[in-house]
């Protein structure tokens, strides 16, 4: 093959490309991300909440009793919030006894680290007492032990440290009251003190490391369905998930699971910033998931229009509480949480992938006119539907071109030969209209794996986002995190479990993308020895140049089964070094366990690379 730079058509390209998008599925979230190590800490399990009737499902959900002469009941009188109104009782009549925290599938700890430890309580017999808190392995010796202050008889939150010695995967956290007698527990907690930045009521370090690495430029929350929930009671409301912990309110997610809200959009917000992304939330348009109900629980419709007004007034809010003054109501809030700066948002979602209909285009017609009229700054993205189901795919676009909406959430989940074939599908774009934000897509196979040949239909896919950069603003693989034995869509980009993060195949491609993004596109004409449309669809270049280090970076995919030769005529270009970086990712189609492999080669102003069969590669080029 021969593959030639036409520098003299270079085009400026988004350098938002490659985000993320977080969605709380597959405990992605609780049990996941956030790093509460307690497993229904404030009792709001509720068995309504949990389809399949689990009778487990209840405020009960991962607490046990250790000990003799001792009971534990849950209770909802007098709370510490109207949010978060149940809360346990504990009765002890014998020195000894432990209310006891399962985790999330045990608690996972290590020797050395120190874990934070909190809980509200109010005595109600005798008039003071301590509790002594521990955590114990898998034979109940005690790994770590500490002692809350003397508990009064009126709800206060207390706090204390645990120094753990012994690194135990599977820990419970034990309660034990130091007298006889009656205490209410609620909002119980452990968090590592090594979350990720060292935040409190932060992320689990490993995960959000992963996540980092990518270099994604923005970050999507909170979803996917979960933005949009399954009914008008199930939505995501961002303003329910900020403020103290315990008032936040905690409800089911769509995912059939309990969503503790403890990972809010200001922790999202922070996460952003943290890692250098943009946060892009994601709010309801008004309507839940396929505002006819049709995932299952939902009620029909959308807000009433008679609420609408409050409702539109709760989105303005959100720019208010990210971007307002610390004087300003909701900006106040977010000073108090402990960010009195801005946040600087820039994007937000409206809608995620909802069904186009009348009910639809009203409600989003109303935020999307408030918006642009109160808040021009924001770039507002809408959405058009699930792409395989076509019509919502149109009339979204419809509705995205009659009001001028800036940017449309695009997705898709397809075969990989739909991505082989389709490597012109944003090449046909009318660049007059809406931006494009492909927010979920992902190569599915039958079994759903994810492995190089999907790994690779995706690379290759994305060498087609970075030609049509000028209109493809942003792209998040979706989804991103599944947590083994608690899987509720695949294939996802990285798996973990309480003590390992399994970045798969398809996760190094995004990475590479990530660190490998380019502002300006660099045509490159390919031509290769077989002129067979089969043959040359399944061999993609795409050549960006980073603004900030002048590097010119060439990704190249290969899904054929055989080498490809390439001469890679790079005259026009001034290479400041003879030595470039190449980072290979290859492996049999079927492989999952692939990792990406970083060399130096020699390159010149022309020179010769073999594109492995089945292959990944991405040569860093220092240019002047
Ligand atoms: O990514 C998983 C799900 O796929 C998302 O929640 C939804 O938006 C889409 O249908």
């Amino acid at each position: 093959a021969s593959i030639k730079l036409i520098p003299e058509r270079s085009k400026k390209i988004s350098d938002k490309l490659v985000g993320i998008f977080f969605e709380d599925i597959s405990y992605a979230a609780d049990g996941g991300l956030y790093a509460e190590l307690v497993q229904n800490r404030g009792f709001e399990y509720a068995l309504s909440d949990k389809s399949g009737n689990d009778p487990s499902w209840n405020s009960y959900k991962a607490w046990s009793l250790n000990g003799e002469n001792a009971s534990f009941k849950i209770d909802s009188v007098s709370p510490i919030h109207e949010n978060n109104k149940h809360f346990v009782v504990l009765e002890i009549a014998e020195i000894g006894a432990a209310l006891v925290n399962e985790g999330f599938d045990g608690i996972a700890v290590k020797e050395g680290n120190r874990y934070d430890f909190s809980v509200f309580a109010k005595i109600m017999e005798p008039k003071k007492g301590k509790l002594l808190i521990r955590l114990t392995d898998e034979n109940n010796k005690v790994i770590a032990e500490t002692r809350t202050k003397s508990i009064a008889t009126t709800w206060k939150k207390y706090e204390a440290v645990l120094t753990v010695n012994k690194t135990v995967d599977n820990a419970k956290l034990e309660v034990v009251p130091e007298f006889n007698g009656k205490v209410a527990l609620d909002m119980i907690s452990l968090f590592p003190q090594n979350t990720f930045k060292g935040r409190k009521n932060g992320l689990r370090e490993d995960l959000a490391q992963a996540i980092a690495d990518i270099h994604p430029k923005f970050v999507r929350f909170p979803g996917g369905c979960v933005a949009h929930g399954d009914g008008l009671h199930n939505m995501y409301r961002w303003n329910r998930t900020v403020g103290p912990l315990e008032t936040r309110v905690p409800q089911r997610n769509i995912w059939n699971y309990h969503q503790s809200a403890g990972l809010g959009y200001f922790e999202y917000f922070q996460f952003c910033e943290d890692i250098g992304a943009e946060p892009l939330p994601v709010l309801p348009a008004g309507v839940p998931c396929q505002n006819s109900g049709t995932c299952g629980h939902g009620q029909q419709g959308g807000i009433p229009m008679a609420e609408m007004d409050e409702y539109v007034q709760e989105v303005l809010d959100l720019i208010e509480w990210a971007n307002g003054d610390k004087n300003t109501k909701w900006g106040r809030i977010r000073a108090e949480a402990g960010h009195p700066e801005p946040f600087n948002l820039k994007y937000i979602g409206i809608g995620n992938e909802d069904l186009i209909t009348d009910i639809f285009e009203e409600r989003f017609t109303m935020i999307f006119n408030a918006l642009k009229e109160k808040h021009p700054e924001i770039v507002v993205i809408g959405t058009v539907g699930p792409f395989y189901t076509g019509t919502d795919y149109e009339e979204g676009w419809d509705i995205a071109t009659k009001l001028q909406v800036p940017m449309v959430d695009e997705h898709y989940y397809q075969p990989p030969g739909w991505f082989i074939h389709n490597q012109d599908f944003y090449d046909r774009y009318d660049r007059s209209k809406s931006k494009v934000y492909l927010g979920e897509y992902a190569a599915h196979l039958p079994g759903r794996p994810n492995n190089i040949e999907t790994a690779l239909s995706e690379a290759l896919y994305m060498t087609t986002l970075e030609r049509n950069g000028d209109i493809v603003e942003m792209s998040s693989y979706a989804p991103l995190l599944a947590k083994e034995e608690h899987i509720n869509w695949a294939p996802d980009l990285i798996y973990f479990n309480n003590t390992e993060v399994k970045p798969t195949v398809g996760y190094y491609v995004q990475k590479l993308f990530g660190q490998n993004s380019g502002e300006t596109y660099i045509p490159a004409e390919i031509q290769l020895s077989e002129n067979r449309e089969d043959i040359k669809k399944r061999v993609a270049v795409s050549v960006v140049q980073d603004n900030a280090t002048n590097d010119v970076i060439v990704k190249l995919v290969n899904l054929l089964p055989a080498e490809v030769n390439a001469n890679l005529d790079f005259t026009d270009i001034n290479i400041a070094d003879s030595e470039a970086g190449l980072t290979v990712l290859k492996g049999k189609p079927e492989d999952k366990s692939a990792l990406p492999s970083t060399t130096k080669i020699s390159v010149d102003s022309e020179f010769e690379y073999k594109l492995p069969g089945y292959s990944f590669s991405v040569i860093r080029i220092r240019t002047n």
